[in-house]
């Protein structure tokens, strides 16, 4: 067994730290401006030019059991869609807005649709749901907010009541977690402090548990669907760290108890979350799969998100990324479901990640840079059973006693470091990042 304790937390996150691997959706208005999800704010949009996008929102080829097929075949096993983005639009029928879904040309509820098509495919069900809402009324001007640069944005707050904003957002978290079935993750976006970058921004406090009074916001979640997972955004601790846009480079750990804790890093194919047609900087298939490895390598789970377009498909871009995905999974997943990062004892040979699998029986040497002919392996000598590549099954043959020349192509006889060499073949197999599978002894 994993000698690894996780922190304990009131969700149930044992089947998460299995899967791995899931799907992020943002998909909303933004998707038709097509420059970034924070659109509104970036170009400071009032509510009337913003209004264009809600009266021609119409993804007629929207698809969600599309999505969900290809969301499987590339090993993800989980997904988390924006029942409602910072911008304030509702993916869902909602009783207590007009800015939905339902009421735009398109006139569904994506929501719906959405959860019936993954759950059919056999994913669990994740709900994004945005703190921020630049649409709703009482909704205080903020730094983040598209108003913040208006000279009389303090004087327009007194008229704002955050209190029945909140009031809202439980109204419609009950019917997020009432309306839809069993509903497994709570992705909550997000808090955050004054930002003193500029004395525009600087004249606004930031926002946090107090706002969202996010007591009962969570008890509430608790109460509707008992065991979900429900991230820390909403400024009070709960079952999952989420880092972003980064890479942790260690297992993230508890800042008080250094405990290690249930994460998740969520990354993009490339630099927005929301569909971005000009964006380029998307991310080669080494980096995608990489991300991947490095994130359980790290005893964390990856959250990959995609950006469907104003029409409701997955551009050419996302269905190439995912195909890199669904190419490696489809070999390798047995490296990553049900694992972790490897035990101490075993340290990983220079170019290599390890996963182990949480009974402790399969040790999985990832090489993300492949060698000549041999790897040298600290820490198994007289622990190995049987070992193999993972894409082909095809048997590997290992030494303890022959030693990798360092002069030479040639390998001899005689290693008194204690190490194992495992014989590789010349040729890199046809497989991006080709997987050792040790079973230990
Ligand atoms: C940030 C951004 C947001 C995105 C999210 C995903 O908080 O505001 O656009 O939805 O990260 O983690």
């Amino acid at each position: 067994m994993s000698s690894y304790k996780v922190r304990k937390t009131p969700g149930n996150t044992e089947w998460f730290r299995h899967d791995r691997f899931g799907m992020f959706i943002h998909f909303g208005l933004y998707a038709m401006p097509a420059r970034h999800e924070w659109i509104k704010s970036i170009e400071m949009m009032t509510d009337e030019h913003y209004q264009r996008y809600f009266d021609h929102f119409n993804p007629d080829m929207y698809d969600p059991k599309d999505w969900a097929r290809q969301a499987k075949a590339a090993g993800m096993k989980y997904v988390v869609l924006t029942t409602k983005h910072h911008e304030g639009f509702c993916l869902f029928d909602s009783k207590y807005t007009d800015f939905k879904s339902t009421n735009t040309p398109f006139g569904r509820d994506i929501v719906r649709e959405y959860v019936d098509a993954f759950r059919a495919e056999g994913l669990k069900i994740g709900f994004y749901y945005s703190l921020i809402d630049w649409h709703h009324e009482d909704f205080t001007i903020d730094s983040p907010h598209p108003k913040k640069m208006l000279p009389d944005a303090l004087e327009q707050n007194k008229s704002k009541d955050m209190r029945k904003y909140a009031e809202y957002m439980r109204n419609q978290v009950e019917e997020l977690l009432t309306n839809y079935g069993k509903i497994d993750i709570l992705w909550f976006d997000f808090s955050y402090k004054t930002d003193t970058s500029c004395p525009e921004f600087a004249r606004f406090p930031g926002k946090g548990k107090d706002d969202w009074e996010s007591e009962k916001l969570i008890a509430l979640a608790r109460k509707l669907q008992p065991g979900i997972i429900i991230d820390n955004r909403a400024d009070i601790e709960q079952d999952l760290w989420t880092p972003e846009q980064y890479q942790p480079t260690e297992w993230v750990r508890h800042k008080e108890t250094n405990e290690l804790v249930t994460w998740e890093a969520c990354q993009t194919f490339s630099g927005s979350w929301g569909y971005h047609r000009d964006e380029m900087t998307w991310k080669s298939p080494e980096q995608l799969v990489g991300m991947l490895i490095k994130t359980v390598s790290l005893g964390g789970n990856l959250l990959m998100n995609v950006g469907p377009t104003a029409r409701g498909y997955l551009d050419y871009r996302a269905e190439a990324a995912l195909k890199v995905y669904a190419d490696w999974m489809k070999y390798n997943s047995r490296s990553i479901y049900g694992c972790t990062m490897a035990e101490p004892e075993f340290t990983a040979p220079q170019n290599c990640l390890l996963t182990q699998s949480e009974d402790g029986k399969r040790l999985y040497i990832h090489i993300m840079d492949y060698p000549f002919k041999a790897l040298e392996v600290d820490g198994l000598a007289d622990k190995i059973e049987y070992v193999q590549f993972l894409h082909d099954g095809s048997e590997l043959f290992y030494d303890d006693k022959i030693k990798v020349m360092t002069d030479g192509d040639t390998i001899e006889k005689a290693n008194e470091s204690g190490k194992v060499t495992i014989l590789l073949p010349v040729v890199k197999p046809n497989i991006l990042y080709p997987t050792i599978e040790i079973f230990l002894k």
